[in-house]
């Protein structure tokens, strides 16, 4: 197929993919806002039963090792506290494509999820280690959410076009995300971006999809929280954790600098910090 047809049918699959769940929709929009209540947010998770009984699930898992079972969102706070009720609802994002294998990237079920788990929890400890007001919550979700283009183009990124675009990148040094758009006649970042105005995403989360791999070219505005996915992206493939063929096939923006000057003793500190929020996280949740 020509890269026309290709191109016409990935439209066609962004426009049919399903759309999160209107709680979902609300939760993001509240915890994009520059100023939210938490309890606002709360008082949402608790009016949608699928993510009450998921969070409810997760907490009583042998993960969380409870002396008593807990079966209302107000003792999961008492017993885990807020922030955590919170962080387990948003993981509620990323279930729909967490066992997904990603044949066009040659990456297995949940290298994704994992990829983007650790891109979000990079992100969240970075946010908190900068003196730049972005919320924790917002990082972390932006985090989860960067790649979400790889769900789509992965059916049309025929193995070994994508072997074609990896041996390309070795040979040359180019982006992987130039090669996709060689391939398909849209990246995955393009792709994601698509999706997210679809799902209505607030402007910041689009940008930091769309601009992922290219941080300067986003509105000044978002810089902040693009140049952050940027950097935790980067962290995560570093640590091991890609999600297939394309893994640190993408370059550092060191304008970066402009927004982040942590030394290499913080980054290490992040990515321990990483190391063990992942293990308990995917401990909690991967089984759930
Ligand atoms: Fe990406
Ligand atoms: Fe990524």
């Amino acid at each position: 197929m020509s890269n026309t047809g290709i191109r016409k049918d990935i439209t066609r699959a962004i426009q049919n993919a399903p759309l999160p769940s209107a709680t979902a929709t609300r939760l993001i929009q509240l915890i994009s806002q520059t100023e939210y209540d938490l309890d606002e947010v709360l008082a949402v998770i608790k009016m949608d039963t699928g993510m009450t009984s998921h969070i409810l699930r997760v907490v009583n898992s042998a993960a969380f090792n409870l002396l008593k079972p807990v079966n209302t969102i107000d003792r999961a706070i008492v017993y885990i506290g807020a922030w955590e009720v919170l962080e387990i609802g948003l993981m509620n994002l990323s279930s729909f494509f967490r066992d997904k294998k990603l044949t066009g990237y040659q990456a297995e079920a949940r290298d994704l999820w994992r990829h983007d788990l650790r891109t979000a929890i990079a992100a969240r400890e970075l946010t908190r280690r900068s003196s730049l007001e972005i919320y924790p919550e917002l990082a972390f979700t932006a985090g989860l959410l960067h790649d979400i283009g790889k769900i789509v183009l992965s059916d049309f990124f025929p193995l070994a076009a994508s072997r074609q675009a990896s041996d390309l990148i070795q040979q040359q040094g180019a982006d992987f995300i130039i090669q996709e758009k060689k391939l398909l006649g849209i990246n995955h970042a393009e792709a994601g971006a698509e999706l997210a105005a679809i799902w209505k995403l607030p402007g910041s989360l689009q940008a930091a999809i769309h601009h992922h791999h290219h941080p300067s070219r986003a509105d000044q505005i978002y810089k902040p929280l693009v140049f952050l996915i940027h950097l935790a992206d980067i962290l995560a493939m570093m640590d091991g954790y890609g999600s297939g063929v394309d893994i640190l096939q993408y370059s550092l923006d060191p304008s970066y600098l402009d927004y982040y000057n942590f030394s290499s003793d913080e980054i290490g500190l992040v990515q321990f910090k990483v190391e063990e929020e992942f293990q308990k996280m995917e401990a909690k949740i991967g089984t759930g």
